[in-house]
């Protein structure tokens, strides 16, 4: 480990207003998710939610995480404000070392276009582009040259083992093979790190399994995965399970381990008890 875990982040270049911005470095310690206190709340009326509440902890460059916990636990308010979909009401946020707290709108979304690809269990797909137009999209939106796209689409597409449905339509395709489209627009742009909520959530068993492979591949690979599953099995292919409820970290371990193997195949799925 190094002993420069004190926590100061990198100094910050200038933004360069759009092109090539300025890359984060990973930090000495691979810490590319840390999270101090991090809390949101909700206000609703006279009533407030804390969906995440205090949570603190730190994934390093290639880990494998999932996040399990029962229904309205927090799991996706957490991993949102991990993608900075969302913003904390309290705490901090560094990712690949920027303060996220600190940086403008703009500076964001360069970062998270950079560092972060996200997954959903509705595969958010868009209807009428066909697999290829879709994974291409997010390189449209980060200027990538038109010549290297066709190029980098045709290779995601085979990393997912999708190329001869690349002029297929989402509804042309199969649950899992819309899934697979949505992970290999999310890695397009080479994240750092894979976000995916429930991707396995609409799947049956086979192409679930098929799903957690795929991300397992992508992962040995060195991209780094967080995931959020209610399913038992694809939880314990995790090298690490984060338990979450009622916004709080309840144990963070190895599936192996006493405190995080509730979850083990044979027992009752979280929150059923
Ligand atoms: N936009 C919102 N406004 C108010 N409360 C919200 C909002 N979004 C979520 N919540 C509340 O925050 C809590 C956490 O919600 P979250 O969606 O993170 O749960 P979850 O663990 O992802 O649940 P599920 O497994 O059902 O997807 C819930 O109590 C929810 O009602
Ligand atoms: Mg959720």
């Amino acid at each position: 480990m190094s002993p420069a875990g004190g926590g100061s982040a990198p100094a910050r270049p200038a933004g360069t207003g759009g092109t090539g911005p300025p890359g984060a470095e990973p930090r000495a310690d691979g810490a590319v998710i840390e999270l101090e206190h991090l809390s949101r709340t909700y206000r609703v009326g006279e009533s407030e939610v804390r969906a995440v509440d205090d949570v603190s902890l730190v994934i390093r460059h290639g880990e494998f995480v999932a996040l399990m916990g029962p229904s309205g636990s927090g799991k996706s308010t957490l991993l949102n404000l991990v993608g900075c979909l969302d913003t904390p009401t309290a705490g901090a946020y560094r990712l690949a070392g920027e303060a996220v707290q600190d940086l403008s709108e703009d500076r964001l979304a360069e970062v998270r276009q950079r560092e972060i690809g996200f997954i959903f269990q509705a595969y958010h797909l868009v209807p009428r582009m066909t697999a290829a137009r879709n994974v291409e999209l997010p390189m449209i939106l980060a200027g990538v040259d038109p010549r290297a796209r066709a190029e980098r689409v045709a290779r995601a597409l085979e990393a997912v083992g999708l190329a001869p449905r690349a002029h297929h339509r989402p509804d042309q395709l199969s649950g899992g093979e819309r899934q697979r489209v949505a992970i290999a627009r999310a890695i397009i742009n080479e994240p750092s790190i894979l976000l995916a909520d429930e991707p396995t959530g609409n799947l049956d068993t086979r192409a679930g399994a098929e799903i957690v492979a795929l991300l397992e591949r992508l992962n040995a690979g060195g991209l780094t995965v967080l995931l959020v599953t209610h399913d038992p099995v694809v939880g314990a292919r995790a090298r690490r399970i984060l338990r979450i409820r009622d916004g709080r970290i309840l144990s963070d371990g190895p599936p192996e381990s006493p405190a995080a193997a509730g979850g083990r195949m044979g027992r009752p799925p979280e929150g059923v008890a």
